[in-house]
């Protein structure tokens, strides 16, 4: 049997320096553990605008599409900032989302032990923290029609469309029931109700679903600005967190910060799942690609890292290797070794991006 298969798509800025970090951990797994991926690498973002006046040419679009999963470091950078909204890089990334249809949204907020000074919060309010928020990524105000720009009685009127349609509201929310009963079997869905028709449907059929597959999860409802308000409040309350696309990239922003080190933080966008059982698959860190540092040898692998530990997890069953990556890089952490993003609070040992790479994978060695 072939090798499962992975496309990485390095992308913009401190993207390229992390995805090369990446490639070690690969290696280390093909080389110590067996587990042995079919690697190609492919250009996403400013990257392809650059080569291919595209941000996202078909060819690389088919790829991800056919491949078991797609690792993506992070697009854009002020070069790119005046280019036509069409071919923006950020318009790669959701043609990526949009294509392959990665409803589901994975984004874990959890905080390390050893990085809890390190949080806006005080310490005692995120120390322990582990929270998930589900946040719906094909649909909803980033896709809705009509958008657009179009000019009414004389002047310009900016449009985008709120639609959530009953079976978008459905798969989300069984993927963050399924996923909740692997934690602590709560959910809070999060949308405005009190003011959007669209959340009033998302409040229904969260409801409909959980009474008729669900009903050993406890579920909870919140208005977005009021869980916007308890998540900095009181974070540790919460599990599972389900919400739409755009409350969802507010939220998780938000989220991102308690742990104090967005640097840290990885993602998974999920499908359905293809003919070999395995989800459509997309990974990639939280942070952006931090043109202000790049080439620098400056920038925290550990989220694109945490991102394949989370391909291991969800795409190729591979729920002990995930753990063992992931216990890696707290041990780095737990002994100070900290890349420039982490530097603020308690000293530790500064080390860059390629560092901090060798620096995992010799915890993997030793363990
Ligand atoms: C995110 C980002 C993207 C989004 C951008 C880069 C298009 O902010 O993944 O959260 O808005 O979804
Ligand atoms: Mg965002």
């Amino acid at each position: 049997m072939s090798n499962p298969s992975l496309l990485i798509l390095p992308g913009d800025g401190i993207g390229q320096e992390v995805m090369a970090e990446v490639r070690k951990i690969i290696d280390w797994f093909g080389e110590n553990r067996d587990l042995k991926f079919d690697v190609s690498e492919d250009l996403v973002g400013g990257a392809a605008y650059d080569a291919h006046g595209t941000p996202l040419t078909d060819a690389t679009m088919a790829k991800a599409q056919e491949v078991d999963a797609v690792l993506l470091g992070a697009v854009g950078g002020p070069k790119y900032d005046d280019l036509d909204f069409a071919v923006k890089p950020e318009r790669g990334l959701l043609r990526l989302r949009k294509e392959m249809d990665l409803f589901s949204n994975l984004r874990p907020a959890q905080c390390f032990d050893a990085l809890a000074d390190f949080s806006s919060l005080k310490k005692d309010l995120v120390a322990g923290l582990d929270i998930m928020i589900v946040r719906e990524l094909t649909s909803g105000s980033y896709f809705g029609e009509p958008r657009g720009i179009f000019t009414e009685d004389n002047q310009r009127v900016g449009i985008n469309t709120q639609r959530y349609t009953e079976s978008e509201i459905d798969r989300v929310a069984r993927s963050a029931f399924e996923l909740a009963r692997r934690r602590n079997n709560k959910v809070c869905s999060m949308e405005k109700a009190n003011v959007m028709e669209s959340g009033i449907l998302w409040r229904d059929v969260v409801t409909e679903v959980h009474q008729a597959d669900y009903a050993d999860v406890e579920l909870s409802h919140m208005y977005a600005d009021a869980g916007a308000m308890q998540l900095v409040r009181a974070p540790k309350q919460f599990d599972v967190i389900l919400t739409d696309n755009l409350f969802g990239d507010l939220l998780s922003d938000t989220a991102a910060m308690l742990t104090g080190s967005l640097g840290m933080l990885p993602s998974a966008s999920l499908g359905a799942p293809m003919e070999n059982g395995r989800p459509k698959a997309m990974y990639e860190p939280v942070h952006g690609s931090a043109p202000d540092i790049m080439g620098q040898d400056k920038a925290n692998p550990s989220a694109c890292i945490l991102s394949f530990a989370m391909a291991l997890r969800y795409s190729f069953d591979e729920g002990d290797a995930a753990t063992l990556l992931e216990t890696a890089v707290e041990q780095v952490l737990a002994k100070g070794i900290r890349t420039g993003d982490l530097m603020q609070a308690d000293g530790g040992t500064p080390v860059g991006c390629k560092a901090m790479g060798d620096a995992i994978i010799a915890e993997l060695a030793a363990s």
